[in-house]
């Protein structure tokens, strides 16, 4: 098992390129099951969710295949529209499949994903939303099993605006009979993207309201187009390297990153006193010049402060001599991170759903535990800025959702290696 090993305090320096987005790509692959003729990808992150996600699919029937930086995939009409107990346990978002499944196949049988870590994550809007569109849905020995004789157009409003809810139903409005309109639908980038890719996709397909509260699917008969298509970059790796570069007072510039997509993380760090020259396409932190003081930030749904970039952003207000409040609106369980930090010389206490921070008390490097995939980049930033040695144990964690992250923080100076050890 990968641990990786950091000697800090590092001092950053040079260019580092966003890899495509995680959470784009993953509903994303989830739409292929839509499209008979082939699709190709062009940026596919190299990441442990999506070969999860590519598993799946050619378990499935999915027919995939590399050719340079292209990856093709086809969905013929005998794809097995089971998803299996080993594969879903291992990423929750194989639940996106659903959708696209009961759309195109008209069935579904699907492993119930559980909870995880980071909370008990229910998957009831997903259900009851597919349920008003058509479809009979059965929950038994640990699977969601799903069939319809069609689905159907139908207005949707969601109790919550959850990003896996929405996008399956906006999969499972492809070929629904009529129009499908998803009220209080969740407003994230890529659910936009997902849009983006179905629209290029079938070209009779029409979608309106993308990125609002409020989308509307007029479902379509037919085959897709063979086209290529580039995922977004991934806003979540941005704003971790953007933490990283003020963490340690460094001057770096992120390459490849789409800044409208993370204004509610550079907005309170411009207000914190980070300095900032954001570009079309990029943005450099000049760490060295930046005098931070603290804030108090709450998450919520997008286009409000993501939960995704909480745990980086509490490891750099340990950092600020000054006392702040961090509170964790979407997951119940979100603050594993706490308690490394807490060993590498933090003092934060928990109070229910809010972490109090008493910052500027000098981290110490330690051996630390990799609880979940942003928890673990918490504690790579946190390892970053202590004295000393940190290991960063279970660090299959941070591969899910970033691609060589220790090579690029060696690629920015920093002194990180990663160490297969025997497992314990
Ligand atoms: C997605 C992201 C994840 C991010 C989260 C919130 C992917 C692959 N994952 O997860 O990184 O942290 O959005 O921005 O894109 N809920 C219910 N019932 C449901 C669905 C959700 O109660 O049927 C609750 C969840 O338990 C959670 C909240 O709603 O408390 C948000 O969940 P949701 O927006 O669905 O997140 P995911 O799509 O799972």
């Amino acid at each position: 098992m990968d641990s990786l090993f950091i000697k800090g305090p590092c001092r950053l320096s040079g260019e580092v390129t966003i890899s495509s987005s995680k959470n784009a790509a993953l509903p994303i692959l989830a739409g292929v099951l839509l499209c008979k003729n082939k699709v190709s990808f062009d940026t596919l992150p190299g990441l442990r969710d999506i070969n999860t996600i590519n598993s799946l699919l050619s378990e499935m029937g999915v027919k995939i295949s590399k050719e340079g930086n292209l990856t093709h995939y086809e969905a013929p009409d005998n794809v097995t529209t089971e998803a299996s107990y080993e594969l879903v346990k291992k990423m929750r978002a194989s639940i996106l499949v659903l959708g696209p499944l009961l759309s195109r196949f008209k069935k579904a049988k699907v492993s119930l994903p559980g909870g995880c870590a980071i909370g008990t994550r229910p998957i009831d809007i997903h259900l009851q939303g597919l349920e008003q569109m058509g479809a009979q849905i059965k929950v038994e020995k640990g699977y969601v099993e799903a069939e319809t004789s069609g689905l159907v157009g139908a207005k949707v409003s969601l109790p919550f605006p959850s990003v896996g809810a929405t996008e399956n139903l906006v999969m499972a409005a492809v070929f629904a009979k009529g129009e499908t309109t998803i009220e209080n639908a969740a407003k994230e980038p890529e659910i936009v993207d997902l849009c983006d890719f179905l629209s290029a996709s079938f070209s009779q397909l029409e979608i309106s309201g993308a990125g609002t509260d409020k989308i509307v699917i007029n479902g379509i008969t037919g085959e897709n187009i063979s086209h290529t298509y580039t995922v977004i970059p991934d806003r979540i790796e941005a704003a971790t390297f953007l933490i990283a570069g003020l963490i340690t007072r460094s001057n770096i510039k992120v390459l490849n990153c789409n800044p409208t997509h993370i204004e509610s993380v550079t907005k309170p760090l411009e207000e914190m006193g980070a300095k900032l020259v954001i570009g079309e396409n990029f943005i450099e932190v000049q760490g060295e010049e930046s005098n931070l003081v603290s804030t108090d930030i709450e998450t919520a749904p997008y286009p409000a402060f993501p939960t995704d970039v909480q745990a980086q952003f509490l490891s750099l207000l340990t950092s600020i001599n000054e006392k702040s409040v961090v509170t964790e609106s979407i997951f119940e369980n979100r603050f594993m991170h706490v308690p490394e930090l807490n060993r590498m010389g933090a003092d934060i206490k928990l109070q229910g759903r809010t972490a109090i921070i008493k910052g500027g008390k000098p981290l110490t490097g330690a051996p630390v535990m990799c609880t979940d995939l942003r928890a673990s980049a918490a504690l790579v930033l946190a390892g970053l800025t202590a004295s000393g040695e940190t290991r960063v144990q279970r660090v299959y964690h941070i591969d899910r959702g970033y691609e060589s992250i220790d090579k690029k923080f060696q690629g920015l100076g920093a002194n990180i290696e990663r160490v297969n050890e025997p497992m314990e």
